[in-house]
C-alpha cells in the first residue's frame, strides 16, 4: 500500500516508517521538521536500505498535503504530526489547537480532495483522565485534563463524526500508553530539545552523566513503593501496532479505537533500578514533590488490539532500557564528534 506518514520523521513515526517500509509497504514521509531533524531522513536511509520519498511540509498546508496525496497516488495516512509536550499547551493553548486541531481538519479535506479514506490516527491514554477503574479500556469513559488532552479529544471525536458519513471512511484511533526505547540499530530513537519532560530520556541522560541527578516526582503515592506507575511500551512494537491496524483496516470501515499498551505498569524506582542495570550506571535521585497534574498510576487494557488486530507488545522493560541507551550513547558520542 501506498502510505503517508505526517510527522513521519519523529521518534514514533521514524519508527513506524521502518517497520512499513520493511514489510514492503510504500511509505512517503511528509514533516516540517518542527520538532525533528532532516538527519534522521539519512539514518532510515542506512536501516531500511533505499530512499523513502519525502515532503517538507505544514499538514495544515492543504495545498501541498492534497498534493503529495495525489501525487504519491497515497491510499492510507497515518497521522503522528502534532504538538505533544503536556506544560507547553498549557502555556501555549492556540498553538496547540491549531496545530493539532487544525492541522487534522486540514488533513481530512486534502484526504477527501485526494480521494484517500483511511486514516490511523495517533493518539493517547491521557483521553482517559483520573481513572474510575483500571486497567483503562476503550470503554473508559473520556476526560482530558489539559490542553494537549483535550486536542486529542477534540480530534477523536471529529474522526468519530467523520467515520459516520456514507463516504466509506476507514479510521483507527491508537491510544498509546508511555512509548519508550529506540531501534535497536541505535540510529533512531527520541532526542527532546532541552531537558526532558519525560521519566526515560530523563533517566538516560542522567546515566550519560549529562544531567547530575534525577527528581523523582512524588514518592508518597497510594503504589506500592509511592512513585507513579505507567504502562511503558517499547517504541517498536508500538509502531509494529500501526501495521496491524492498517492492515485492520484494508477489511473494515468505520471507526474503530484501539489501545496500545502492555498491560503491566512500572514505578518510577522500578525505572530507575532497570536503567541502571541495562546501562551499568548509578542513576542517582532525589524525591522531589509531586508534579502538577500527575495521576499516581495507569495502565493499559490491552486485550482488544490481542483479539481484534492480532498484535501484542513483545519487548521487555530490559529491552526497552538497553535500546534507548544504546540510542543515548550514540548521542553522546555525536555530540562529541
Ligand atoms: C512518567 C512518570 C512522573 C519525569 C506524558 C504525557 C502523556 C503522554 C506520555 C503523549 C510519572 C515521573 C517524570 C521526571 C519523574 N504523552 N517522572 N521525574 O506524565 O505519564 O505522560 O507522556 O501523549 O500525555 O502526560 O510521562 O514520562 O512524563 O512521567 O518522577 O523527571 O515519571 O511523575 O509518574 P506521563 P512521564
Amino acid at each position: 500500500m501506498n502510505i503517508l506518514l505526517t510527522g513521519g520523521v519523529g521518534y514514533i513515526g521514524s519508527h513506524t516508517a521502518v517497520v512499513l517500509a520493511e514489510t514492503g509497504h510504500e511509505v512517503v514521509l511528509y514533516d516540517n521538521f518542527s520538532n525533528s531533524s532532516t538527519d534522521v531522513i539519512h539514518r532510515l536511509t542506512t536501516i531500511i536500505g533505499s530512499d523513502l520519498p519525502f515532503v517538507q511540509g505544514d499538514v495544515r498546508d492543504t495545498a501541498r498535503l492534497t498534493h503529495a496525496l495525489r501525487t504519491h497516488h497515497i491510499e492510507a495516512v497515518v497521522h503522528f504530526a502534532g504538538l505533544k509536550a503536556v506544560g507547553e499547551s498549557v502555556i501555549q493553548p492556540i498553538a496547540y489547537y491549531d496545530n493539532n486541531v487544525n492541522g487534522a481538519i486540514s488533513l481530512l479535506q486534502a484526504m477527501q480532495t485526494a480521494g484517500a479514506r483511511t486514516l490511523v490516527f495517533s493518539s493517547s491514554a491521557t483521553v482517559y483522565g483520573d481513572p474510575q477503574y483500571l486497567p483503562f479500556d476503550e470503554a473508559h469513559p473520556t476526560s482530558a485534563i489539559n490542553p494537549y488532552g483535550r486536542t486529542k479529544l477534540h480530534i477523536e471525536q471529529m474522526l468519530c463524526d467523520v467515520a459516520r458519513t456514507a463516504d466509506h471512511w476507514r479510521i483507527a484511533c491508537l491510544r498509546y500508553f508511555n512509548p519508550v526505547g529506540a531501534h535497536e540499530s541505535g540510529l533512531i530513537g527520541e532526542n527532546p530539545k532541552g531537558i526532558p519532560n519525560n521519566l526515560m530520556p530523563y533517566v538516560a541522560r542522567v546515566a550519560s552523566g549529562q544531567l547530575p541527578h534525577l527528581e523523582v516526582f512524588g514518592a508518597d503515592y497510594s503504589t506500592a513503593d509511592g512513585t507513579g506507575v505507567r504502562d511503558y511500551i517499547h517504541v517498536v512494537d508500538l509502531a509494529k501496532g500501526h501495521l496491524a491496524a492498517l492492515d485492520f483496516l484494508r477489511k473494515e470501515i468505520g471507526w474503530h479505537v484501539f489501545n496500545l499498551g502492555t498491560g503491566r505498569g512500572y514505578s518510577v524506582l522500578e525505572i530507575v533500578r532497570a536503567f541502571e542495570l541495562a546501562s551499568n550506571r548509578p542513576i542517582p535521585y532525589r524525591v522531589a514533590p509531586r508534579r502538577m497534574g500527575d495521576l499516581a498510576a495507569y495502565y493499559a487494557e490491552p486485550n482488544r488490539a490481542k483479539t481484534v488486530l492480532n498484535w501484542q507488545a513483545e519487548r521487555t522493560l530490559q529491552e526497552m532500557c538497553a535500546s534507548m541507551w544504546r540510542w543515548q550513547e550514540r548521542l553522546s558520542r555525536t555530540a562529541v564528534d
